[in-house]
């Protein structure tokens, strides 16, 4: 009997600490993968360039507006600004593909048939948007 007590005891105790843990916070998962709505701003023409090629090559799985999809993320996120993710790091994903690190999509794929001066077009089309949306 008094083996059952001390058991139910423990048994409690180990469930207030279990629930009372805090949620993991140490992993950099971000779980927002998409954004509900988006402000699209007047596009230049560089800006405008840019969005043909990203809704040729990129819009499947970061989809309209860069807004995210089941299969990628959205850039209207603070971790892709400009002092996060530079230009650099559009054409490297874009030529190399990228593992997955930030999200649970899997890795990115090396997209073909697209050139630096197209990519560049694509970050202008994309800083535009994340400015327009305070990114
Ligand atoms: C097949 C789906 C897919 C396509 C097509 C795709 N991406 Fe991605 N992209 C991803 C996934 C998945 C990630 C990885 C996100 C993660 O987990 O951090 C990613 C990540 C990125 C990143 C972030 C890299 C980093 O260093 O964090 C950039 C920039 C990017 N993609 C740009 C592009 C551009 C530009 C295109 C079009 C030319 C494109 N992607 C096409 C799925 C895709």
């Amino acid at each position: 009997m008094r083996n059952i007590v001390i058991v139910a005891i423990a048994t409690l105790l180990l469930a207030v600490w279990y629930f009372t843990q805090p949620s993991d916070t140490s992993s950099d998962q971000i779980t927002q993968t998409q954004t509900p709505s988006v402000i699209v701003p007047e596009l230049t023409a560089d800006a405008k360039i840019g969005e043909t090629y990203f809704n040729a090559k990129c819009v499947a799985c970061h989809g309209d507006y860069g807004t995210g999809t089941q299969k990628g993320h959205t850039f209207l996120h603070k971790v892709y600004e400009k002092n996060h993710l530079g230009d650099e790091s559009f054409q490297r994903a874009a030529k190399f593909g990228t593992p997955a690190h930030h999200w649970n999509f899997g890795d990115m794929p090396p997209v073909t048939g697209i050139t630096r001066a197209e990519v560049s077009k694509i970050v202008t089309y994309i800083r535009a948007i994340q400015s327009a949306n305070g990114i």
